[in-house]
């Protein structure tokens, strides 16, 4: 009697285990059973040899480049001198060409408490060729640096492009193995699109800004040679106000320049650019969104001047995620949501990309837009013109990843799993775009998780997921 009773037991707790345990799936998508290691990850040491600092007196270093227009035939190219202002000055010339020609740019520096700055240089190269390939030179004498970039093709709908995406990026031997993974993917991003949170020097004491120097020479290796198009994350907010540092993003925006003027934009957190057969609209999660504010009102007349014949993909570009399942920063993006999701939806964008929460996510088209407060309408529905949203704050920085997710999975997220990575949204043409996302304890050419993307304007019919 006694054996029976004891396997009627284990008999009713298995069934009872198999129920709890099917919940999370018939719920949503998947949630991958990898696990991490949760070890506690630092910053690498100043003197690693990423962050060698160039060699000679003066010599430039962090140098960096962002697209300078609205449409890709201007660059931005920034750099660091240590010791004295030296030159502004840019020479470039294009590939088969022996003209060499010079832009000017300016110098600036800026004080954070008891850091002052290197001399900060930004100039801006006019008139490019589109498709071409440039060699630049910055410094002076024998401390001379050159690079290269290529400027992307002539705006239009069918223009193929790959971009890569990265956030949350930070300085710790994860960052440097995501940064190696993007580099040795076999599908070469040609632009990064950068989703906030670059070098979490605000995680030392009076957020010594001295680690804002070793992530622009960190990142310089891929930086100085394809455009990275910037988001600001809270990481770049840097309000100090009890040490005399009230101005928010007063680092970021001294060092990281970017071409808000061209799409009318009014301030250098918000902004859009084109870029081949994109349309990339870049949101501020830390700056006033609500209506009447300067962001609400540039993104309210910005979204009608989509041209969907000319750029077939509307992608756009914030820090804080308005979906996500993960526990961490729960529900953060939820008052942006409120504002912008019904504009997501009735313009159609393809895909919103955020970063924020140290993970991987990826969602269903779905919207929540039909709630007004008592109608009890709050859980989001499968909306053929809705974007996807992926969240991609895996780079890597000291924060470590988040583990902790709501179970059982909401039905509105696709794949989820707690790993490092990047990802790289390959566009085909109007209608196809392929996205993947790479982790980087996979080989380099594995895609752990990856999906097509139909066009939403072109395409919008045949697919409801995607
Ligand atoms: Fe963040």
């Amino acid at each position: 009697m006694g054996v029976r009773w004891e396997f009627d037991g284990v008999l009713v707790l298995a069934l009872l285990g198999l129920c709890l345990c099917a919940a999370p799936v018939c719920e949503g998508g998947i949630t991958s059973s990898y696990v991490r290691n949760k070890d506690l990850v630092h910053d690498m040491p100043l003197d690693s040899d990423v962050f060698r600092v160039p060699p000679g007196y003066n010599a430039p270093q962090q140098v960096h480049i962002t697209q300078g227009d609205h449409v890709g035939k201007r660059v931005i190219v920034s750099w660091v001198t240590p010791d004295e202002p030296g030159s502004s000055t840019v020479l470039y010339w294009a590939e088969n060409s022996e003209l060499k020609k010079s832009a000017q740019g300016i110098v600036l520096t800026y004080k954070y408490f008891n850091y002052t700055s290197g001399y900060i240089h930004h100039c801006t190269i006019k008139d490019l060729e589109f498709d071409t390939k440039y060699y630049y030179e910055v410094g002076n004498g024998n401390t001379t640096r050159k690079f290269w970039f290529r400027t992307p093709p002539s705006v239009g709908p069918d223009v193929p492009y790959t971009f890569g995406l990265i956030g949350d990026l930070g300085q710790t031997p994860d960052s440097n193995r995501t940064l190696t993974h993007y580099e040795l993917n076999p599908v070469k991003g040609q632009t990064i699109l950068f989703v906030g949170d670059l070098s979490y020097a605000d995680a030392y004491p009076f957020h010594d800004n001295t680690r804002w120097d070793t992530w622009g020479r960190f990142i310089e290796r891929i930086a100085a040679y394809q455009p990275w198009i910037w988001t600001a994350g809270n990481h770049e907010i840097d309000f100090l106000p009890e040490s005399g540092e009230s101005k928010p993003f007063k680092p970021y925006t001294n060092r990281y320049h970017v071409p808000y003027k061209a799409s009318q934009s009014t301030s250098p957190l918000w902004y859009s650019i084109k870029r081949a057969s994109a349309h990339i609209i870049v949101l501020s999660s830390y700056s006033a969104y609500g209506k009447y504010t300067p962001q609400y009102k540039w993104l309210e007349k910005e979204l009608p001047k989509v041209n969907r014949t000319e750029t077939p993909w509307l992608i756009v570009l914030m820090h804080s995620p308005l979906y996500s399942s993960y526990i961490h920063h729960y529900m953060e993006g939820e008052s942006m949501r409120v504002m912008y999701e019904a504009w997501f939806v009735e313009y159609k964008v393809d895909v919103v990309f955020a970063g924020h929460v140290h993970a991987y996510e990826r969602s269903e088209r779905i919207s929540n837009i039909a709630y007004n407060i008592v109608n009890g309408i709050c859980t989001p529905i499968s909306d053929p013109s809705a974007p996807v949203y992926i969240t991609i704050g895996d780079g890597g920085n000291l924060e470590g990843l988040v583990t902790d997710m709501t179970q059982p999975q909401p039905s509105y997220s696709a794949y989820r799993e707690a790993s490092f990575g990047h990802g790289i949204f390959d566009i085909k043409n109007r209608t196809h775009a392929f996205f993947s996302w790479h982790r980087n304890q996979d080989g380099y050419a594995v895609e752990a998780d990856s999906l097509w993307l139909h066009n939403r304007y072109w395409k919008p019919s045949l697919s409801m997921t995607y």
